[in-house]
């Protein structure tokens, strides 16, 4: 028998992650629809699927906007008709001395990164109380444990672990599954940004500072997007029934202690 097609919606859809996972979907014959901040890199990446191209679309979105997460999900909705799955994938990131910190970093992280994940939940819900559908939100090892002067990034993402559990028992009893992946550092723009702004003009330093942390030392290497895509996709599967309200670290054993 031949496996369901499901409508995924996916936040950040032009980012790394949310690119991958894209693509995932729609390699198992899923109907995908990207938000994006970036209307251009969204046109850019849907043409990149080409290959799929009655399959995928895209919504230019901005999810720190409450009525901007209600327009992206009625979209998908009315484009599709249903919605099966939510990744909420759109991010950023700040590093710095907390002393440092602006009005206007904390705003934009704790917008983007927990108020945008819970209005995207919060617009998904009915819908995906219909099809018994499930979401899946991009945590991090920084919503697991504390970095030193990343007080703001965790703080948005220690926001977004608690909130998939608090949601996954509240929706629990619907039928809607919710569940965080928690990877490290990833390989995606995410991280040459990281490196670029704050590398203090050696990016390549930043990098190798990051990677000689790893529990691997020698043989560390920075994860591939498509493996926490891969993830995400399985915790969305029917495979993954009795997991819910889970935080699943991706992460090379790097949260797993000292
Ligand atoms: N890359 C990593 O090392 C890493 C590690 C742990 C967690 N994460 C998380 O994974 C998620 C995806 O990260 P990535 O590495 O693919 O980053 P990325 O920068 O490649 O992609 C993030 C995407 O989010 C979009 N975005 C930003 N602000 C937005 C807004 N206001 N509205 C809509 N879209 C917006 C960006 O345009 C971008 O396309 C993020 O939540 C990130 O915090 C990343």
């Amino acid at each position: 028998m031949g496996q369901v097609e499901r409508v995924v919606l996916v936040t950040g859809g032009a980012g790394g992650i949310g690119r991958a996972v894209a693509e995932r979907f729609l390699e198992r014959g899923d109907l995908v629809t990207l938000a994006d901040l970036s209307g251009e890199r969204l046109l850019e990446v849907v043409a990149d699927l080409a290959a799929h191209r009655d399959r995928v679309d895209a919504v230019q979105v901005d999810v720190r906007e409450v009525a901007e997460c209600r327009r992206m999900v009625e979209e998908t909705v009315e484009r599709r008709s249903r919605l099966d799955v939510l990744v909420n994938c759109a991010g950023v990131w700040v590093e710095g001395p907390t002393a440092e910190t602006t009005e206007e970093e904390w705003d934009r992280t704790i917008d983007v990164n927990l108020k945008g994940t819970f209005f995207a939940c919060r617009f998904a819900i009915p819908h995906l109380e219909r099809t018994e559908g499930c979401i899946v939100n991009l945590s991090s090892d920084a919503g697991l444990v504390g970095t030193a002067e990343t007080a703001v990034y965790c703080a948005s993402k220690g926001g977004v672990s608690l909130l998939t559990k608090s949601l996954a028992l509240e929706l629990a009893p619907k039928g809607v599954r919710v569940n965080a992946v928690c990877p490290n550092d990833v390989d995606t723009p995410m991280l040459a940004g990281q490196a670029r702004d704050y590398g203090g003009g050696d990016p390549q330093a930043y990098l190798d500072a990051l990677l000689a942390k790893y529990p691997q030392r020698e043989r560390a290497r920075f994860i591939r997007p498509e493996e926490v895509a891969a993830l995400i996709v399985y915790l969305a599967s029917p495979e993954a029934a009795p997991i819910t309200g889970a935080c699943v670290p991706i992460d090379f054993g790097s949260t797993a202690g000292y």
